[in-house]
């Protein structure tokens, strides 16, 4: 039998008291039983549990109050037509996720809902159905899969599937740093999730460690929110996150900071760098008191190099982050299939060869300007190199670099016989 709605409303609020920490469930409990008699007895000055737990002195009039838009919203979800909403997952800046059971097909997903400030911008709502759908189209065993997209009452929803687990931000925050390998790993099923996404035209441009979950039954990567982020610009997102002490864009490409319209694949590679830097030693690659100085630093300043702050990490590392994190996307990975080379390198302990094939030419052309090898501060960004043309183009600066040194050391001989 279905519940009324005054119960349903009333098991709405217990378990929201109990999960924002106001009571216990035990009072929840005393108050259910104590609203079950004076219904039994059909007492006409029954209240709502709201109302009891008010009365029994288990929560105050003015916490109540507070909580009312979440009873709101907590209503609204357990009416979405084909869908039981079972418990609620977690929440982020921009929206909350649930957890609920598709009824025709009797399986669980889970279901972002948007908080109705989106609702009133038709722009937003026309991006978010378009990138949905878009979405739901992708079908990959590292993406979490959309479903649908949706409208229930003031509310917009995404429906997607359910992963069993927990975030890498969640073991961030509890193991400090992953172990390199298990890294290694990681960032190579999200890129191959990315890659697929890519070479179908989308770009995800929020890869950051809450978006990457872990299920709990292998261990399988699964990267989270695909088409999400389209619907909102980016800077509006960096924006609407201030004064927030989560979702400080610590993973933003230089180029979404600018607001550049033609944000493509490398603004993912740019994220999943500052992600992997994240995982590998513990620290986000830029921090500071607000989203403004960090995004100030994402455009200005070095990063210092990952193996300062975890010196056991190998030097290949610290060479696919540095190019991951090039803050002229020129100078980043020229596709995620050339990124995934060198991750199935760093996997068995061989050297990133594209990675070492960027940083190459820009050092020795830095070498012959200068004519110092200590010149690690080369942005390349005045070189763009043909891939091709790389690796003969590099030999021949060997060589006559090679030359140089012999003609330098001749002279030298030369002058101290003659002395
Ligand atoms: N498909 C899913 N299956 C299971 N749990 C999920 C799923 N998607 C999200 N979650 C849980 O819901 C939480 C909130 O997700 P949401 O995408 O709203 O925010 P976020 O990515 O954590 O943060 P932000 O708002 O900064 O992007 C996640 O941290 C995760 O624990
Ligand atoms: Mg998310």
């Amino acid at each position: 039998m279905a519940e009324s709605p005054k119960l349903s409303q009333d098991s709405i609020v217990g378990r929201l008291v109990v999960e924002h920490g106001l009571c216990t469930s035990e009072d929840v409990e005393k108050c259910i039983r104590l609203r079950r008699k004076q219904s039994e007895e059909s007492d006409p000055n029954q209240h709502s549990l709201a109302s009891t737990l008010v009365i029994k002195g288990c929560v105050t009039k003015r916490q109540l109050e507070r909580l009312r838009p979440k009873i709101e919203e907590s209503k609204t979800t357990q009416q979405i037509p084909g869908y039981q909403v079972i418990e609620r997952l977690g929440a982020g800046a921009m929206a909350t996720v649930y957890k609920a059971r598709q009824l025709s097909l009797d399986r669980m997903v889970a279901i972002k809902i948007l908080p109705q400030k989106f609702t009133n911008n038709p722009q937003f709502v026309e991006r978010f159905y378009q990138e949905g759908k878009a979405a739901a189209k992708l079908n990959h065993p590292h993406i979490v899969q959309a479903f649908d997209v949706g409208q229930s009452g003031e509310y917009h929803y995404f429906v997607m599937e359910y992963v069993k687990g927990h975030t890498v931000y969640d073991d961030i925050v509890k193991m400090g740093k992953y172990p390199e390998d298990r890294a290694i790993q990681i960032i190579i099923e999200t890129s191959k999730a990315l890659e697929h996404a890519h070479k179908a035209g989308f770009i995800h441009r929020d890869v950051k460690p809450k978006n990457i979950m872990i299920a709990n039954e292998d261990g399988t990567t699964k990267l989270a929110d695909m088409g999400l982020a389209r619907a909102i610009s980016d800077r509006e997102a960096a924006e609407a996150e201030k004064g927030e002490a989560f979702g400080t864009p610590y993973y933003i490409s230089p180029e979404q900071i600018r607001g550049k319209q033609d944000i493509d694949f490398r603004a993912d590679i740019y994220s999943l760098g500052c992600t992997f830097y994240h995982m590998v030693t513990g620290k986000v690659p830029f921090d500071g008191p607000n989203p403004s100085a960090v995004m100030h630093k994402h455009l200005k300043e070095d990063v210092v190099p990952p193996d300062h702050l975890n010196p056991s990490l190998s030097a290949g590392i610290g060479e696919v982050i540095e190019v991951c994190m090039a803050k002229d996307r020129k100078n980043r990975y020229t596709s995620t299939s050339d990124l995934l080379q060198d991750l199935e390198a760093l996997c068995k302990g061989e050297p990133p060869l594209q990675a070492r094939n960027r940083f190459d030419l820009p050092t020795l052309a830095a070498l012959e300007a200068t004519g110092t090898s200590e010149s690690h501060d080369v942005t390349a960004a005045t070189i763009e190199v043909d891939q091709s043309s790389k690796s003969p183009l590099t030999r021949q600066m060997l060589f006559w670099l090679a030359i140089g040194g012999w003609v330098i050391a001749l002279v030298l001989l030369v002058l101290w016989i003659v002395s």
